[in-house]
């Protein structure tokens, strides 16, 4: 049976198979979280250490990842184009650009054997677009559903992190801000209640991580839930 056949008998997110099911030898694992929660630290340590137990690793961003997503990516992050975004506009780029990585990249990577770990994936979605823009969750779900064609993460990491932890320490790299970066701090309490209620709602798929604690502290944690789905 075809991934889309599987697709298309399903209803909802919980009830889609992981990537696993398609028998495919890789892994897909995603990490979550809002701005400040150290998500590229854990992934540079992760992957070091996937590496040196023997494991291809290919890292995957998002949105970006190709170069149709690393466009889109400028656009909603960065072109002055950007700032007039409806949030309407925001969720069907983000789609776009997901439906792209997860055919052009994801999927053959997994395939062909590899540990992908995906810098943000479709929860991104659901929590940026539908829980903090408040837009329709149903409509969200319903664009998540078709840009990633049934393919979701075995394994989804959220780095958990309060709301005035993460300001901190985003404005501590004392860099510019983003479109993003520049909401108020409401938002990004939206951003975390919705990721904690998606944990709430899908608890074998996303495990939640306390990431206020040092990086090395963090990393353990990581890789306890790492070596479990390996193991
Ligand atoms: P990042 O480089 O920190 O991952 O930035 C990506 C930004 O885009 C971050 O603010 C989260 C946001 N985002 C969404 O709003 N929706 C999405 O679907 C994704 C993947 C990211």
């Amino acid at each position: 049976m075809s991934a889309g056949a599987v697709y298309r008998r399903r209803t909802s997110l919980s009830s889609l198979p992981a990537v696993s099911a398609y028998s495919s030898p890789g892994f897909l694992l995603s990490f979550e979280g809002s701005e400040g929660c150290g998500k590229s630290t854990q992934i540079r340590l992760l992957k070091e250490r996937l590496e040196n137990a023997g494991r291809k690793v290919e890292v995957l961003r998002e949105p970006g990842g190709t170069e149709i997503g690393e466009s889109i990516r400028h656009l909603l992050q960065h072109a002055k184009e950007g700032h007039s975004m409806t949030p309407e506009t925001e969720l069907l780029l983000f789609a776009a650009s997901r439906a792209q990585i997860v055919r052009e990249k994801i999927r053959p990577l997994v395939e062909s054997g590899v540990f992908v770990i995906l810098d943000r994936f479709l929860d991104s979605t659901t929590v940026y677009q539908g829980h903090a823009r408040g837009l329709p969750l149903d409509a969200v779900n319903a664009i998540n559903r078709f840009a990633i064609g049934g393919t979701l993460p075995q394994l989804t990491l959220l780095l958990d992190l309060d709301v005035q932890t993460a300001w901190q320490r985003i404005h501590a790299t004392g860099r510019e801000l983003d479109r993003m970066e520049s909401q108020p701090p409401e938002f990004f309490e939206k951003v975390r209640q919705g990721y904690l209620s998606l944990a709430k709602a899908e608890p074998e798929r996303i495990q939640i991580i306390d990431a206020n604690a040092t990086p090395e502290v963090v990393h353990e944690a990581v890789w306890k839930q790492v070596a479990a789905r390996l193991a």
